[in-house]
């Protein structure tokens, strides 16, 4: 009889022990260098112009992220190629078909809207006419309407690849020179003098123009000698790989200095990844699902890095979740899901110290990719996307190396929860104490904190609603974690 009364006393209090969130504040895992940015890739909708435009620009500034990404993607090839057809100088007018207009609008903006932080340009689309190819597509007269095959061919028509290097020469000499000579000797002026920080030989190389890594490697050596002269300070972005779990041979080959000219740097490679779920019921379990087997390869990927480039820096310049189901629609809960799938990769590739962690993208709206979208493409006001970061930016952004953030050792309170605690020194020479809590999750947590006393808990979650910036509560002893809540808890005591 007693016996039967502790059993039930015991399983009565298990079920009801709280929580608890332990860090271990002197082991350190290691000084982060992980920079939390994003990418904003050319589409109509980022045309300052817009309707969302001005909106999108100022979501932008306010964000204050570091090494972002402006990506002129080939969709719509009126606004990411700055010369659509081939120059002929024989004609009478000595024609070529230099236009900035499109780029110009999004590129000023993006600078605008960076000012005072590195960013970098990933213009990677090509002029399809440099390519070997039996017949050239269309372009359509309306900027706005996207060509998804305008990138053809994966061989250059020019064997010396000189003419695609001067091409991204002319391109680098718009933005940072002033302008350019074209082809035919004629003075292009732009005005720009720009210090563009951070240039990237083109996207997604293996599934975009299915570049060989020999081939590619040929090129990237071509074009960055010919950039590097107009732009003799910036950082060169390689490879871009759309799934380097596929691709260990581009990492290899790729960072292997014998593989290229003399002086050549590798300052960065960079590889995306996506969460692709697929399924409407278990969408965020896919989400970390996923996420999980992305993360179990970087390790493999650094031992790539570090053994054959140890000086090369990575770059995870797209980082998201795609949910294409258009008949299924978007429900509110998927950008707070969405936006705690992007908090637990940052905080778990700050682990390993992968250098720049981007959330892709910006804007997407149904048709062009609406399921990574930023902002309400109606309004351009931020989703819990773009408020999570903002958050992960302000508590544990490095600021251009103004703020030292050190990953300390958390223990997990539970499987579905994600913490990690961090130690944020001040301007004033004191470290602050911070938790970062990820509930992956749609149970609804109470988490005891060792240590914590008197706290502020500022989070995003689908309490809020979709499109509401982070909320801030006094907290005592313990917090409150709601469904795949992101929020960063920090302590009152030093
Ligand atoms: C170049 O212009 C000349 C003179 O107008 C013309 O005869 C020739 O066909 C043009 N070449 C091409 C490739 O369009
Ligand atoms: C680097 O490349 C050279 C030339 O292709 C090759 O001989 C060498 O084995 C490679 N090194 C490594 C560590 O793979």
């Amino acid at each position: 009889m007693w016996s039967i009364v502790i059993t039930i006393v015991l399983i009565v209090s298990a079920s009801y022990a709280q929580l608890l969130v332990r860090t271990h504040w002197h082991d350190v895992v290691i000084k982060s260098r992980t920079i939390p940015t994003f990418q904003i890739v050319t589409n109509p909708l980022i045309l300052p112009s817009s309707k969302i435009g001005k909106k999108v620009y100022q979501n932008i500034k306010e964000l204050e992220a570091d090494w972002s990404r402006f990506a002129g993607w080939f969709p719509y090839p009126r606004m990411s190629v700055a010369e659509l057809y081939p120059p002929n100088c024989s004609s009478v007018d000595k024609k070529t078909s230099w236009d900035f207009k499109l780029l110009d609008e999004q590129i000023v903006s993006f600078l605008e809207a960076t000012r005072g932080h590195p960013s970098h340009f990933s213009i990677s689309t090509q002029p399809a006419w440099m390519f070997k190819v039996d017949k050239l597509v269309d372009i359509p007269q309306d900027f706005k309407s996207p060509v998804w095959n305008y990138l053809q061919g994966t061989q250059l028509v020019d064997d010396s690849i000189q003419q695609l290097a001067d091409y991204y020469g002319r391109v680098a000499a718009w933005y940072s020179h002033g302008g350019f000579v074209d082809e035919c000797g004629t003075l292009q002026k732009s005005n720009h003098f720009y210090n563009v920080p951070g240039f990237e030989i083109f996207n997604e190389i293996e599934t975009e123009h299915q570049f060989k890594v020999e081939y590619y490697t040929k090129v990237y050596d071509k074009v960055v000698a010919k950039v590097k002269k107009y732009l003799p300070n910036a950082e060169f972005i390689g490879l871009s790989l759309t799934d380097p779990r596929k691709n260990f041979d581009y990492m290899s080959y790729f960072l292997n200095s014998s593989n290229h000219d003399a002086n050549i740097p590798l300052d960065w490679i960079s590889y995306h990844f996506y969460s692709l779920p697929d399924s409407k019921s278990t969408l965020a379990k896919q989400m970390f699902q996923q996420a999980d087997d992305f993360l179990s390869y970087i390790p493999i990927f650094e031992k790539i890095r570090s053994s054959l480039s140890p000086t090369t820096k990575t770059t995870i310049n797209e980082l998201g979740t795609i949910f294409e189901k258009p008949e299924i629609g978007l429900s509110d809960d998927f950008w707070i899901m969405s936006g705690a799938q992007f908090a637990y990769c940052f905080a778990k590739l700050s682990a390993f110290g992968i250098e720049a962690v981007g959330m892709s993208q910006m804007v997407g709206f149904p048709g062009q990719y609406p399921s990574v979208s930023m902002v309400n493409w109606e309004t351009g006001v931020g989703n819990s996307r773009y408020y999570v970061l903002k958050m992960i930016i302000k508590h544990v952004g490095l600021k251009m190396g103004a703020q030292d953030v050190v990953l300390v050792s958390t223990e997990q309170p539970c499987s579905s929860v994600f913490v990690q605690s961090y130690l944020v020194a001040t301007k004033g020479g004191e470290w602050v104490k911070k938790t970062l809590f990820v509930n992956k999750g749609e149970e609804k947590q109470n988490i005891k904190v060792d240590g914590l006393g008197d706290g502020r808990f500022e989070y995003v979650d689908g309490s809020l609603g979709p499109f509401s910036d982070s909320k801030t509560v006094s907290v005592k002893d313990s917090v409150e974690v709601g469904p795949y809540c992101v929020g960063f808890l920090v302590y009152d005591v030093l």
